[in-house]
């Protein structure tokens, strides 16, 4: 049964703790994954923290499709000595098909493993797992609610560049009614001081009331611009998401998604900036923009993902 305090705020324990909430980190505990994972990455000899996790079977449960959050989560567990079961599409092929309860899932897996990692279309749906198991759970996206652990990858690469979170300005391009990550991104810059975001949806995506009010609440400077007539010269960084369109029917209409092109960079972007995509992108970013140092979506934003995971785990799991 659950352990007691699994699902509280980090307070710069991460001991045995969930992560279903960007909610549950203040701004030191985010500071010690960054310190953590600048450690990890300025390690040349990767072999010297293989065993901060050895002996220790971590379960990757992925109700929907994945790329890099499944295989960085993959490659940071076995890079830090576990091993892990890998359970991709589980909606098809586990016993959810027979009407297996998402508790009575994460229930059998406690048995097997240290830790669950879970993705899920449906809201709250890692939450339902965690507070049935005694185990670590963390939320790999629930739905279009949250996906902490993007929010942390995304700030360390801020944060890897300017060196400080506070006073940062930046453009968020994206469905912002439906991106997980988005949400969980803009709730994390609230624990940070002066922060000031633009945000560019789709008028039929923007971003619900509800949580305009939250964020602002929180202390972001929070922008909603139009056009990107209304894109300012001086953002230190852009970040950009696909339409989240297996979260919508868009039979009826079709919803125009702001482009990335190397002209509006060119319009529009200081030199010492950095632009992020949370990927996967479709086609709302111009391929040529790959190309320009600015760039950094395919490159260090990935590659931040996989250490930061590693850092997380780490603080999770390893030994105190
Ligand atoms: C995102 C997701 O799954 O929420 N992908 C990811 O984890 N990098 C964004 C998306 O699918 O558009």
């Amino acid at each position: 049964m659950a352990k007691k305090g699994k699902k509280d705020a980090i307070n710069e324990d991460f001991s045995g703790k969930d992560i279903l909430s960007i909610d549950q980190f203040d701004k030191a505990s985010l500071e010690i994954i960054f310190k953590t994972t600048k450690h990890l990455i300025e390690k040349k000899d990767t072999s010297a923290v293989r065993h901060l996790l050895y002996g220790k079977l971590i379960t990757l449960l992925f109700f929907e499709p994945s790329t890099r959050t499944f295989s960085s989560f993959s490659a940071a567990a076995k890079r830090l000595g576990a091993q892990t079961i890998e359970y991709q599409n589980p909606s098809q092929t586990s016993s959810t098909v027979k009407g297996e309860t998402i508790e009575d899932t994460a229930r059998v897996f406690e048995n097997y493993s240290d830790a669950i990692i879970m993705r899920h279309p449906e809201i709250g749906a890692p939450h339902k797992g965690a507070s049935v198991v005694g185990i670590p759970v963390i939320n790999a996206g629930d739905g279009a609610g949250e996906h902490p652990t993007q929010a942390i990858l995304d700030l360390y690469t801020i944060y890897e560049k300017f060196g400080k979170i506070d006073g940062i300005s930046g453009l968020i391009c994206a469905d912002a009614l439906y991106g997980r990550g988005v949400h969980s991104l803009l709730k994390a810059f609230g624990v940070f001081k002066n922060v000031t975001i633009y945000l560019l949806a789709p008028k039929e995506l923007k971003l619900s009331k509800e949580l305009f009010k939250e964020y602002t609440k929180k202390g972001v400077n929070l922008i909603e611009i139009h056009s990107e007539k209304d894109i300012p010269n001086d953002c230190d960084f852009w970040y950009w998401t696909r339409l989240q369109k297996e979260r919508y029917v868009t039979k009826k209409r079709k919803i125009h998604m702001f482009r990335l092109t190397s002209e509006l960079i060119k319009e529009k972007a200081k030199k010492n900036m950095i632009i992020m995509h949370i990927l996967p992108r479709i086609d709302e970013v111009d391929i040529e923009t790959d190309s320009d140092p600015r760039v950094i979506y395919l490159s260090k934003q990935v590659k931040n993902g996989m250490y930061t995971r590693m850092a997380l785990l780490s603080l999770i799991l390893g030994k105190t």
